[in-house]
């Protein structure tokens, strides 16, 4: 799985196998410029979404709900999960939380949309986690995100993201789930993995996650692009006769007449 928050990043992510595509909340942090993803709203998720989906229509993409879309109630996150499959491109929506969403969760599976839970790390509520950081290292919070694990699967979720939390229970809630474990940051035994496109593309420098890999260095390949870009420009280089269109010689000479006479 990758995240992935427009056409074009969709199109790549398909063609080079991605099974699944996370049109994350992170699209807040990564995308828009906000400082956390509590100000991500129903209306962007949408946006993006529907961009995802054209760009990746053979691939199953899942829609993060964002903050505060479906914690009020049950009707209120049904409500919104049929929005993001209606109008948003969603085959799936995932949102944040184990015991404590568990109700949600069965809601929203009852009313016959697919449900990726999220478990560990919450970044919409990481305050009330002590910021964003590795959770689950002391035997009391491992338990906690273990049965947190149990309710996500027993409430009808089909996959779950582990987020940062030690490899030991990565491996230990994918051992006793009976649905996929999707890791980030949560070691190499999950079933699956995934990352923000932007930190593998290394077009994020602000935020550097010990879990995520820079696969390319994309950010210097634009910067540089742009730069040359730029001296191109100011030094008259660009555009030449291969960027221009031409006209006839005689239509251009006429043009050029009627211009001095007029
Ligand atoms: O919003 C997001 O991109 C996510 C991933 C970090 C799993 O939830």
């Amino acid at each position: 799985m990758m995240t992935a928050y427009d056409y074009p990043t969709a199109r790549l992510a398909e063609e080079a196998g991605v099974d699944m595509i996370l049109v994350g909340d992170s699209l807040g942090m990564v995308v828009l410029g906000y400082a956390s993803t509590a100000p991500v709203t129903m209306e962007e998720m949408l946006h993006h979404g529907r961009a995802v989906a054209r760009g990746a229509p053979l691939t199953h993409v899942t829609v993060d709900l964002p903050f505060m879309a479906y914690q009020v109630s049950d009707e209120q996150a049904v409500a919104n999960a049929g929005r993001l499959v209606k109008e948003g491109g969603a085959d799936s929506v995932k949102l944040e939380g184990g015991l404590a969403m568990a109700g949600r969760i069965g809601a929203i599976v009852r009313a016959g949309i697919p449900v990726v839970g999220h478990i560990g790390l919450l970044p919409q509520t990481a305050a009330g986690q002590g910021g964003l950081k590795v959770q689950g290292r002391s035997i009391e919070r491992a338990r906690a995100i273990l049965a947190d694990a149990e309710a996500v699967a027993t409430a009808g979720a089909f996959a779950m993201v582990v987020e940062a939390v030690p490899a030991e229970l990565g491996s230990i809630i994918t051992e006793r789930a009976p649905i996929p474990t999707i890791g980030i940051g949560a070691g190499p035994d999950c079933d699956g993995q995934v990352l923000v496109s932007t930190d593998v593309l290394g077009l994020e420098d602000r935020l550097s996650p010990k879990f995520a890999k820079r696969y390319a260095e994309v950010g210097s390949i634009i910067r540089d692009a742009f730069a040359t870009y730029v001296r191109e420009v100011r030094s008259g280089a660009f555009p030449d006769e291969t960027h221009a269109y031409a006209m006839k010689p005689e239509t251009a000479e006429a043009l050029r007449r009627a211009s001095t006479e007029g």
